[in-house]
């Protein structure tokens, strides 16, 4: 079974940067099979991580109605089923080390039940396929919220310094909690700190809300310009400052020791 691992937060907080560095750091560490996975409608961890994507679950489901509505055949003497199936798998696309799926959106008219249930079901038979699954979420948390990336082993939530954005991630705690969603292990990383240090308030809002801190990425000029400039974050050096500071975060996130309890 896949060990699955969740970053979520606020929009705008870095979690895409903050999961393409993560992605980045587990393959050099020789982890795998990975798959990452961008469940945010507006896609671009494959920017962060130097990727073209062709295809998005999205655009698949896209297909399949429309298909569906206007009573077209998808594909002669072919299933829905084997037509997701062989669609899911041209979804994938080959990264240097891991996979990459996009959930990307589906947006036209009907009801997406019937094609969502398959998906889901071939989803969850893909995922045997791999050893880790990470998923970059959206703010709005739908994917999470609707289950459909299954259980979660461990949760990575991303905050700014901003009392605010600590107070969504205290909001994410707590919908986790409410959805009875039983993941072992919740950590929070605060992100984009002036000088990597964390300000009075923001420690403060912390402990109110009750989050495990495991540590701080400074504000990095580097991640800021590459962003910029569109070009991957996998290609900023390895002694950048938010680079060495995820990759102690992601050591005291043992990782392969929580994967095998
Ligand atoms: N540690 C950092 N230092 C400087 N800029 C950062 C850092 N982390 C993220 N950013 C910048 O913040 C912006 C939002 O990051 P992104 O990863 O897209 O956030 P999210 O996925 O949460 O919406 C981007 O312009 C990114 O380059
Ligand atoms: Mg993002």
């Amino acid at each position: 079974m896949a060990f699955n691992i969740a970053v979520a937060g606020k929009g705008g907080v870095g979690k895409t940067s903050l999961t393409g560095m993560l992605i980045e750091y587990l393959v050099a560490e020789g982890l795998g099979p990975i798959l990452a996975v961008d469940a945010d409608a507006n896609a671009n961890l494959n920017e962060v991580l130097g990727e073209e994507v062709d295809l998005s679950i999205g655009e698949i489901k896209e297909e399949v109605n429309h298909a569906e509505m206007n009573g077209i055949p998808l594909s002669p003497g072919v299933t829905k089923a084997d037509f997701l199936q062989l669609r899911l798998n041209q979804a994938v696309a080959e990264g240097n080390g891991y996979d990459l799926l996009v959930m990307g959106r589906s947006q036209g008219a009907g009801c997406y039940c019937y094609v969502n249930g398959i998906l889901k079901n071939q989803l969850d038979i893909l995922a045997k396929n791999y050893q880790y699954i990470i998923v970059d979420n959206e703010a709005g948390m739908e994917h999470l919220s609707r289950g459909t990336l299954g259980k979660i082993d461990m949760l990575i939530l991303v905050s700014d310094c901003s009392r605010r954005g600590i107070q969504a991630v205290g909001r994410i705690k707590e919908l986790v909690a409410e959805l009875n969603l039983k993941v072992p292990v919740i950590k929070l990383i605060v992100n984009r700190a002036p000088d990597g240090v964390l300000n009075e308030g923001t420690a403060e809002e912390i402990k109110k809300q009750d989050l495990d801190l495991i540590g701080v990425v400074p504000l990095d000029q580097n991640v800021f310009e590459f962003d910029a400039y569109g070009k991957p974050l996998v290609q900023l050096p390895a002694d950048s400052p938010a680079k060495m500071a995820l990759r102690d975060i992601v050591d005291k996130l043992e990782i392969i020791k929580n994967s095998k309890k």
